[in-house]
Formats: structure tokens, sequence, C-alpha cells
């Protein structure tokens, strides 16, 4: 599968298409509210609500931020628009992770300079933000190459964007920020959650120590951080109660989660699933991305003991060559790797397995590509996403000889994708047939279907009434594609 395929991911644009809204929230024009005030034949004109237009680039602890970005923002009175003429704050909240996720950026900030000089004509001043991981990575190097940018943010600083956009308009200069505070943010932040979805995002960790050859996130997003335990239970709490009976554990390592327990204890993350299986109406628990070096015994323990733990692993693997592993720095051999396959799916037999894997890295020869789609054959992953490399600045790797041409990359990413999406469409036809529960999280594009998510993380489509949505439901699989899904709902809900 392409990394633009599928809903749960890491690093695929959720950039949405052309300018769009990047939620459901509710819009807003930008005309002055008239309002009458307690003076009979008065009335009061109010200067017009202030709208921002927000678009995140990335993985899912991107998304988390956004989220929590926009309800900070509503707090202080903007609205969503998704009408950039009519915004009065520009946020971009970028990738830094391949190249050409970084150079978007770019492009549409050529776009939105031009709207800053036409609401200028018009007497309206545009705010223009990049946050993210391209923000912390080029800081000024963002406004040498588009002067019409006001706010450089990196991701540690989102609960001061108020603060700083204050300054960038009074100041008149671009500001940038890209401190790294840790905690503070999710301690600003996670206060103002009051929404959610049926199935939500919650990071409990970010930053990484462990340094990849190919990859920014140690530089991006700092050093390996885990929020204290108490603090994510409390989050979950108020998202169960928001109408929330799934919930994602997010982290760029988080199964390297180490977080303050009560009284001086570190709590791993199996011990952060056991406190959050507790709650009440927390229905389901899935934790994405895990190293395979942070993947110990108690947490494949937790897969066989914790029925909210979803049967469904993320555990990017990038080669089946213990070459390029090595010079990936991904400190484990293709055998470890297969051995700790084998311990997981001892504790939790069904489990769904999926990956990440680079080609083109370095170096790599048809004997590492073979060694790869070998790796892939015994594994056997219910779904995967596949890169080329992409040499990225600052990186060991990028200063290696020996670059692959684009050509040969594309080969290989063909050859690769090509036995994933078999084996993802094998995986969805032993499906079928099987009656399974199913999350309903919306009502699909024709609204008499829903959409929903198997314990195994496939999308499946139902038909059915609106009100089943946020519900768990049984439902039987009587069709299957590469990439989801199709079910009936059992017999008894659907009559109800
Ligand atoms: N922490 C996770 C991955 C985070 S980045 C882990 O260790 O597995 C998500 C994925 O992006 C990686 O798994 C890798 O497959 C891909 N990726 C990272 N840097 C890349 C690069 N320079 N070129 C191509 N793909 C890359
Ligand atoms: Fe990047 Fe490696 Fe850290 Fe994953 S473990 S975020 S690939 S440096
Ligand atoms: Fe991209 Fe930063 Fe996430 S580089 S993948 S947005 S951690």
């Amino acid at each position: 599968m392409t990394a633009a395929g599928r809903g749960m991911r890491w690093p695929r644009p959720l950039s949405l298409a052309g300018f769009k809204s990047s939620s459901g929230r509710t819009l807003v024009t930008n005309d002055a509210v008239k309002m009458h005030t307690e003076l009979p034949g008065a009335t009061r004109t109010l200067p017009p609500q202030k709208s921002f237009y927000l678009k995140t680039f990335g993985c899912q602890m991107n998304v988390y931020d956004s989220e929590r970005m926009m309800e900070a923002l509503a707090s202080q009175g903007y609205a969503e628009t998704e009408n950039l003429e009519l915004a009065d704050l520009v946020i971009l909240n970028t990738c830094h992770i391949r190249e050409k996720a970084a150079e978007k950026v770019y492009s549409d900030l050529g776009r939105i300079r031009d709207i800053k000089i036409a609401r200028q004509a018009n007497g309206r001043d545009t705010i223009i933000t990049v946050a993210g991981c391209v923000a912390q990575a080029e800081g000024a190097e963002i406004v040498r190459r588009q002067p019409a940018v006001d706010l450089v943010i990196g991701p540690q600083s989102y609960h001061r964007l108020g603060e700083l956009m204050t300054r960038a308009k009074q100041e008149r200069k671009a500001i940038i920020e890209t401190e790294f505070t840790e905690n503070a943010k999710f301690e600003v932040l996670a206060k103002a959650r009051k929404r959610s979805t049926p199935s939500a995002f919650l990071t409990v960790q970010e930053g990484c120590d462990k340094f990849c050859t190919f990859c920014v996130v140690p530089y991006t997003r700092g050093q390996e951080f885990s929020r204290p335990t108490a603090e994510i239970v409390a989050e979950a709490r108020k998202l169960v109660d928001a109408g929330a009976s799934e919930i994602t554990l997010l982290g760029q390592n988080v199964n390297a989660y180490h977080g303050a327990g009560d009284s001086g204890s570190t709590v791993s993350l199996a011990g952060l699933v056991r406190a959050l299986a507790k709650i009440d109406g927390l229905a389901r628990i899935r934790y994405m991305t895990s190293h395979p070096r942070d993947m110990d015994d108690d947490l494949i323990a937790a897969h066989a003991e914790i029925p909210q733990l979803m049967p469904y692993l993320h555990l990017p693997v990038q080669s089946g060559s213990d070459r390029m592993l090595e010079a990936m720095n991904r400190k484990h051999s293709a055998a470890e790797y297969l051995a700790l396959i084998a311990r997981v799916r001892a504790a939790r037999p069904d489990i769904a397995l999926s990956s990440d894997f680079i080609v083109g890295f370095p170096g790599e020869t048809e004997e590492d590509i073979a060694q790869t789609l070998d790796l892939i054959r015994k594994t056997g992953f219910a779904q995967s996403f596949s890169f080329k490399y992409s040499p990225r600045p600052g990186t060991p790797a990028a200063g290696l000889g020996q670059q692959i041409p684009d050509g040969v990359k594309n080969e290989r990413l063909q050859r690769v994708q090509g036995l994933l999406e078999e084996q993802q469409m094998g995986f969805n036809a032993g499906s079928l047939g099987q009656t399974m529960a199913v999350l309903i999280e919306r009502v699909g594009r024709d609204t008499t279907q829903l959409v929903g998510r198997t314990p195994y993380l496939q999308l499946i489509h139902v038909t059915g009434p609106a009100s089943l949505v946020g519900q768990i439901v049984d439902v039987t699989v009587t069709g299957f594609r590469q990439m989801s899904l199709t079910g009936q709902l059992s017999t008894d809900i659907a009559a109800a």
C-alpha cells in the first residue's frame, strides 16, 4: 500500500486535498455581526469574528497537536474557516520526514502569500504561521525563503501560540520560536478537551533517542519524553466522558514510554495500558508507533491478558537485510525481528501485524531487497507502508556514498508494495464470513452507509442507521477489497 492509503497512519500528508477544512467543525464567514443592545432602536456593530485556517501534514501526533491548537483558538474566539481568503490566521502544521512533504509546505506558502497580499489591499491582516517539524528543523530559513511568514513555531511551544501571534502583530516582524519545553504544551493544552470522536488520539510520549541514520525525528521532536501517567489517565477519562470508546496512544516511540507514576515509580507502556483498561466505557486501546527494541515481555503479555488492547501491532522493521539494518542503526537483526514476531503471535495468535519499509537506502543491493521480500513472506503483514528513501539534511545517511538512483528505487518500491498489497488482500480475504465487533466511527458518504473499524483496524462499510455511530456492533463480513471490507449488521441490531 502506498503511504496515502490508510486512515491510521504515520507520515502521510494528511493534507486536505486543495484547501479544505481540516475538521468537520462549524465554519464561519467574516461578516460583521450586528447585535441589538437593550436600548430600543439602537444597533451596535461588533467587530467581525476572527477566523483561522489550519492544514495538517504528517503523522497522527501532528493531528493531535492540531486538534489542541484548534481548541485553544476556539477558546480565544476564533472560528475555523475552510476558505483561505477569509482567514485572519493561517497555520500549516508541517512534516519534515521526507523531502516531498517538506517542499509541499513552500508551494502552499507561495499561494498563501498571494492571498495575504490581496487581503491587505482590502485592509485585512493575515498572520501566516508555520508550525510542526519543518518549523523546528528549518526555523529562520522558512522566513528567508518566504518572507510573508509571520510566525514559526516548533511542536513544543503551541501553548504559547496566542501570545506569540500578538507579538508578531505588534512587532511587525517574524517571530521564530523553536525552544524545547517538554511537558508544558500538554499541561496547558490538554485541559481544554471537551469533545471527542468515537475513536480518539492521545499523545503519551514525544521525541526519540534512537537516531536511525535516515530519520529527522530526533532533531525535530527532540529527546524522548513521557507524560506522567496520572495526566494521561485524566485526559483519557475526559475523552471517554465526551464519547470516545477507543483511544490510540501516540508516540514516535510509544513503547519506550516510561512515565512518572505514583510516589516516584516509573510506569511502562504495559502499565499505562493496564491503568487505562480500568476506565469504564473505554472499550478499545491501541498504541503506535513502536520500535522492535522496546517491545518487552510485559507489553507482549498485555496483548494476551487485556481484552481492551486490540489485536493489532504496528512494528516497523524498515528492511529485511542485516547489512541495511546496521547501516540504518536500527540495532536489531532480521532474525531478532522474526523471533519477536513469533513471541507476539504466541501471546496473541490472531494479532494483525503492520510495518514500515524503506527501499533504496544508500548502498542497498538486489540481495538486500531479496532479503526484505523474504522477511515479508516469512512474517505475513495485514497492512504495511513502504517509502523510497529520501535523504534528509543533517542526518548521517544523507552524506553516505552509493545513493540509489530514483528509477531503481521506484522499481524496488513496486516489488515490495506488490507483495505487501497481496498480503493485505489475503488478510482481508481471511475475514470473509467472520462476524466481528465493529466500532462505528461515522456516517459514510452515502448517508445510509456507516464506516467503522474491526479489531484488526480494517476499515469496514456497513448499511445502517446513523444512531449506531459510537457503538460497537456485530458485523458479518460479506465482501473485501485490498483496502476495506463490507459487512452486514447482525440481524437483531438491524431489526432494532
Ligand atoms: N518511530 C517509528 C517511525 C517514525 S517515522 C519507527 O522507529 O519505526 C515513520 C516512517 O517514516 C519510518 O518508519 C520510516 O519507514 C519512514 N521514514 C523515516 N525517515 C525516512 C526517510 N528519510 N526516507 C524515507 N522514509 C523515511
Ligand atoms: Fe526515527 Fe528511528 Fe526514532 Fe523511529 S526510532 S522516530 S525511525 S529515529
Ligand atoms: Fe513528520 Fe514530524 Fe510526524 S517529521 S512524521 S510530523 S514527527
